[in-house]
């Protein structure tokens, strides 16, 4: 009996601030498009990165609640700053309060699991947003796994409010991504692998690489995660007949849809419509 409360399936749930999740998603579409996927964006809210644990801890839970109230039973957290400051407070105490198969994963946890096998030096940079790095939940996942290796972060407070501004390409975004990769570099010159701790930064992906070594190698979230999604659904089958297989796609923002549309089309490179929701205090 792998349901036993009678959960109606519906589809997987992927949640971040704003337009960032859409990096995953595309990832995860690629790997798993058979699955229905409902997005959810905060714009009205965004940036999360720079806002207290307790409001980012809120507002995810509201999304959660939101899109568990839409039918889905599997929600992604597709932002690493409520990975970082929310998901550990809902999974152990919020979803235990629900009495129902609903679960909640984070990004945090699958992006920390790739470095064993990419870092020769055991020396991993991480630059995110200030809310991801000062919640120290990057050095904490990869310590809890490979305690050996030396990981130091750099927060990048001027990269997502570059790339919402479509500035990902210009010249001025030279200046503020050679600035936080010099940086990091100097606190640890022995780094050989970076992670990339924001879903925004795949968009920023020719300056970084620009101003990065080449010896070093750049990891962009989104293919881990997918992979790891993947991995979750063929070891838990009591939540994988729980998510449906129509291979839809739906978007949800908080924000006016007109604006989400022009900006999802950049992350997603195509079009895509979207409505409007709200979401209430729980
Ligand atoms: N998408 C968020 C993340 O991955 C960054 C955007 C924000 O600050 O809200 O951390």
């Amino acid at each position: 009996m792998s349901n036993p409360q009678n959960t109606v399936p519906g589809p997987i749930g992927i949640f971040d601030s704003g337009y960032g999740g859409l990096t995953i998603l595309h990832q995860i579409k690629q790997l798993l498009p058979q699955y229905d996927y409902l997005y959810l964006g905060d714009n009205a809210r965004t940036p999360y990165g720079t806002r207290s644990f307790e409001v980012v801890y809120e507002f995810t839970l509201e999304a959660v609640e939101k899109l568990f109230s839409m039918g889905c039973n599997l929600v992604i957290l597709a932002c690493n700053t409520a990975s970082a400051k929310a998901l550990k407070t809902i999974q152990q105490n919020d979803l235990k309060r629900m009495t129902t198969l609903k679960k909640v994963l984070g990004i945090i946890r699958p992006t920390a699991e790739c470095v064993d096998k990419l870092t020769h030096s055991r020396h991993v940079g991480i630059l995110a947003t200030d809310g991801t790095i000062k919640s120290g939940s990057y050095p904490l996942e990869i310590h809890k796994l490979y305690p050996d290796i030396t990981v130091t972060g750099e927060a990048c407070p001027m990269w997502v409010p570059l790339v919402e501004n479509y500035e990902f390409d210009s010249p001025g975004a030279d200046y503020f991504v050679q600035k936080r990769i010099n940086n990091l570099l100097r606190k640890d010159p022995e780094i050989d692998t970076i992670i990339l701790g924001c879903t925004h930064y795949p968009l920023l992906i020719n300056k970084i690489m620009k101003y990065t070594p080449r010896n070093i190698k750049l990891v962009p979230q989104g293919e881990y995660v997918a992979y790891s999604l993947k991995s979750y659904l063929e070891r838990h089958h009591e939540i994988e007949e729980l998510c449906t297989k129509k291979g839809s796609c739906r978007f949800l923002t908080t924000e006016s849809p007109e604006k989400f549309k022009e900006s999802a089309s950049v992350f997603l490179r195509k079009h895509i419509e979207a409505e409007r929701v709200t979401l209430e205090k729980v």
